[in-house]
């Protein structure tokens, strides 16, 4: 089965979760390029907070109405794609250079829905890991992550720079710990099981909820 319809299944099934008054948070990329229209098509009464640019402009132009994520302190669900799924639910995020403002709304919301399809499901977490990096200080920054390229992309909306850590994984928790404590690290695109709430891939032309591993 092509991917898009994968990605289109697992994003209307999403799409049903969400309900009438809540505080709904948008992912960005091809999975949820099909969530938006989804969304808008049930007509609830929601506001949204965006994760890009480009997912603020396509919700509005389908009539969702889309909040400044500065003035939202909690959100009731979000909704996002991802790169890459282990068994045990870590995530890599961040093929679109979305992952900061992405993690903030995983943050900012009580239950987080992760939709991709079939090809997102792997065995275990390969490099690259999409960073976003200061301007200030990043010829050392870059010295001292050392596995690391940058991506000829633009800046993102809050200005960091993109680029990509591509060492081994090996641990997730440990480049986990290590990538967020390096200094000029705004944010890098592995997210913990802890975050997530529930995956739903689309296989052929059903969505079927991925059971946690541990
Ligand atoms: C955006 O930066 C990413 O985290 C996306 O959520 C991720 O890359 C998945 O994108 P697709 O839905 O386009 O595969």
């Amino acid at each position: 089965m092509d991917a898009e319809t994968e990605k289109r299944v697992a994003a209307e099934a999403a799409a049903l979760l969400v309900e009438d008054g809540m505080r709904v948070g948008l992912g960005t990329g091809s999975t949820v390029a099909h969530l938006l229209p989804a969304l808008a098509a049930r007509g609830l009464g929601i506001r949204c907070v965006a994760t890009s640019v480009q997912t603020e402009e396509a919700a509005r132009a389908l009539g969702l109405e889309v909040d400044d994520a500065a003035t939202v302190d909690r959100l009731d669900i979000a909704i996002d794609g991802a790169d890459q799924i282990a068994p045990d639910w870590w995530l890599v995020k961040g093929g679109g250079a979305a992952h900061t403002r992405e993690k903030v709304v995983a943050a900012t919301t009580d239950r987080f829905v992760v939709i991709a399809d079939s090809s997102k499901v792997v065995e275990r977490l390969r490099a690259p890991v999409p960073l976003e990096l200061m301007e200030y200080g990043l010829s050392s920054t870059l010295r001292r992550l050392h596995d690391v390229e940058l991506r000829d992309v633009p800046r993102s909306p809050d200005g960091g720079v993109i680029a990509d850590y591509t060492g081994a994984i090996g641990g997730p928790e440990a480049l986990d710990a290590w990538l967020g404590s390096v200094p000029g690290v705004v944010a890098h695109g592995l997210f913990a099981p802890s975050m997530v709430s529930e995956v739903i891939i689309g296989r052929d032309e059903s969505a079927e909820r991925l059971a946690r591993l541990i």
